[in-house]
Formats: structure tokens, C-alpha cells, sequence
């Protein structure tokens, strides 16, 4: 543990001046449903709430498993965990041997590096090229491959670029990894939220697919601890399931109830209305940056969040050194891996009143 830092997201957040507005961290600020927040309070005050089983309610585990029918999983096939980040955790853990080679896109969410360490893995990483729109490169992918590589990792829609891979690019990995016996980790934790078509899963293409995702994102739940493992092989659900139980037990049993809900007409209605909402701020927000900044940023296809190129105007670290200082908080892209050195990921979870002052405190910061 003790080679691992606190990522520069944090650094920068937790630095943050008074009154900054933060286009840093990825939480929704969209309000969790009412019809969950008053579900979990009825659960709260009548019902006694004692442990689950360790993989979670039988019902919340069909609920995920019929969302994914392709796989036609039994109840076995998903484990509850609070929220995706354990589900990721464990299945890096439960996969990754010492010395283990794990293949991750660069740029991505730090969590990925950091997971890797924990299992004493080397992570190894395929460029999503900046200059391509990091875009998925198939040639990139196998050519981080290995004898040594045991897993790799997918991220769709991905923190921090915003961007969906095709299903073109989700068959060639597929292809790349069959017979290999390398296991991938797909990170679907934005599959809800997207602007277009609806993101396809990496598990419609390969079997030896875990599938980590919850409701913290579409359903605005991040503090709930919501979050699922899902794979069609059995025996590393049984193995998640075993590590999940010894670090956790379970997840919170009000939320797991309240999460029954999680995909009820109502619920399904919050998440259209997540998706407008992000994709109409996304389009404003990179307009704006065009606008008032002269500076390009990449469209949005799912999450909420988007590259801010700002190579022409020098370091990364510095330039959102320089926002944080006129109480603007971004993160440098460096924080995400080396090829998105010179852009700044921006998260557009904030009124357009709020972007709107944000990109003028940048255009301060940045053009004095
Ligand atoms: C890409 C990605 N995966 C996983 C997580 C973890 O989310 P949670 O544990 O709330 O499900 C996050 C949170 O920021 C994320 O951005």
C-alpha cells in the first residue's frame, strides 16, 4: 500500500478555494430520486434490517441478471457489492496473480493502475491515441499483449474521454482474446448514461467477461453503495463472492431493498432524464469552451465528461493549477494516463449558470 498516492483527482478536489465550482469530480449532482429516498426512509423506520446473504437479496440479484439477457444468467452469476469500485476491486484481486500483466487504456480512471498494484500485477497500457479522438485502436490493444498478460480492461462509456467503443471494437478485442484465456474486466458503471445509441456490453462478445457496473451513476446514487460483479463463469463469480463476504459481508440492506426500484418505470423515467440532462450540458459546455476559449473539446457520447485540449496553451498540471487558483477545479489529464497529457478532463455535473461561470473564471485564469 504504501507505493500507492492518492490520485490527482483528490489532490485537486481536496485543495479546492471556497466557492470553487467544480468540474472535477465525477458525482452526479442531479437529485437521487424521490421515490428511492422515500423508500429507503420507510424501509429504515419499519423494517428490521439484519444482514443479507453475502451476495446480496435473491431479488436484486435477478433484477441484475435479467439485465442481461444475452448471458442468461442464473442468480448465481451476480454478487451485490458496494457499489462498482468493490466489484472492481474484487474481480482484480480474485483474477490477478503476482507478476500477472494487466492490460489497461491509457487514458483511464486511475483505479484500474491502482487495483493492479494491489494484486501485485504490472499494469501494461494500449493507447485510446488523443489525436484520434481516443478512439479504440485495435492494433494498440494487441500489442500490449502478452504471455504474462492476464486480464484486460474495457471502460464504455469511458471516464475520462466521454467516448462509447463500438461494437466493431468490442468483436475485434473478442477476437484478439479467444483462446487466450485472458480475461477481461468491463467497467459499465456509465452504460446507462449515454446520448446516442445505447452502449453495448463487452460480455455480448466474450465469455471470459466481468462485468462491474451499479447504480451510483444513472440513478445518482454514489453514497448508497450500490454495485454489482456479473459474469457468466462460475467460478469467479464463487470466488468474488467469497472475498466480497470477508471484506464487506454486504452491502447495506436498506439500499439493496430500495434498489429493487432501481428499475422500475419510475427509475427507468430518472435515467431518460439523466441522459437529456447530461447530453444537453455536455453540448453546451464544449460550445462554450469554443465560444469564450477558443479551445476544442471532445463530444460527448455517454457519462459526463469531456477532454479539454489545452496543448496549445502548455502543461496540463499547470493550467488547472492556474484554474484552481480563480476557484475552478479541473483535472489535469496526466492524472489519467500519459496520452492525455495536455488536456484537462472536465465533469459536467453542474447547472449551465454554473458552467457558464466557470468557463469565464477559466478564460481569467488561462488568458489573464
Ligand atoms: C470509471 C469508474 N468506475 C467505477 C467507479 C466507482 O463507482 P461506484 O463505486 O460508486 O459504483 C467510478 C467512480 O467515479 C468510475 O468513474
Amino acid at each position: 500500500m504504501r507505493g500507492l498516492q492518492p490520485t490527482l483527482i483528490r489532490q485537486f478536489f481536496e485543495r479546492a478555494l471556497p466557492d470553487s465550482i467544480n468540474f472535477g469530480l465525477g458525482e452526479p449532482d442531479l437529485p437521487t430520486p424521490q421515490f428511492l429516498r422515500d423508500e429507503a426512509a420507510r424501509i429504515a423506520r419499519d423494517e428490521q434490517n439484519g444482514y443479507t446473504s453475502h451476495p446480496g437479496i435473491p431479488a436484486l440479484r435477478d433484477k441484475i441478471a435479467e439485465q442481461y439477457p444475452h448471458l442468461d444468467l442464473p442468480r448465481t452469476g451476480v454478487v451485490v457489492t458496494c457499489g462498482s469500485q468493490e466489484a472492481m476491486t474484487d474481480a482484480f484481486m480474485c483474477v490477478v496473480d503476482q507478476g500477472d500483466e494487466v492490460l489497461l487504456p491509457n487514458p483511464s480512471f486511475p483505479a484500474y493502475d491502482a487495483c493492479t498494484r494491489i494484486a501485485q500485477g504490472t499494469p501494461v497500457y494500449y493507447r485510446m491515441p488523443a489525436d484520434d479522438d481516443f478512439k479504440f485502436d485495435i492494433s494498440n490493444f494487441k500489442a500490449g499483449i502478452t504471455e504474462k498478460t492476464k486480464a484486460a480492461v474495457v471502460i464504455s462509456p469511458s471516464n475520462p474521454t466521454g467516448k462509447i467503443m463500438r461494437p466493431e471494437d468490442l468483436k475485434q478485442i473478442a477476437e484478439a482474446l479467444d483462446g487466450t484465456g485472458i480475461w477481461l474486466i468491463s467497467d459499465e458503471i456509465y452504460s446507462d448514461l449515454y446520448f446516442g445509441e445505447r452502449p453495448h456490453s463487452a460480455s455480448e462478445y466474450y465469455d471470459k467477461t466481468i462485468i462491474v457496473s451499479g447504480l451510483s451513476k444513472s440513478l445518482s446514487m454514489t453514497g448508497w453503495r450500490l454495485g454489482w460483479a456479473a459474469s457468466k463463469d462460475a467460478a469467479i463469480m464463487e470466488a468474488i463472492q467469497v472475498l466480497h463476504g470477508f471484506t464487506t459481508v454486504c452491502t447495506s440492506t436498506i439500499t439493496q431493498k430500495a434498489s429493487l426500484l432501481g428499475w422500475s418505470d419510475e427509475a427507468e423515467a430518472a435515467k431518460q432524464h439523466a441522459r437529456e440532462v447530461y447530453k444537453k450540458r455536455g453540448e453546451f459546455l464544449v460550445d462554450l469552451f469554443d465560444k469564450e476559449l477558443g479551445l476544442r473539446a471532445t463530444s460527448p457520447e455517454g457519462a459526463f465528461y469531456t477532454m479539454l485540449d489545452v496543448r496549445s496553451l502548455g502543461d496540463d498540471v499547470e493550467i488547472a493549477e492556474k484554474c484552481l487558483q480563480n476557484r475552478v477545479v479541473t483535472v489535469p489529464g496526466v492524472a489519467f494516463g500519459d496520452e492525455a497529457k495536455g488536456f484537462l478532463r472536465i465533469s459536467f455535473c453542474n447547472t449551465e449558470e454554473k458552467m457558464a461561470e466557470g468557463v469565464a473564471r477559466m478564460k481569467k485564469a488561462i488568458r489573464g
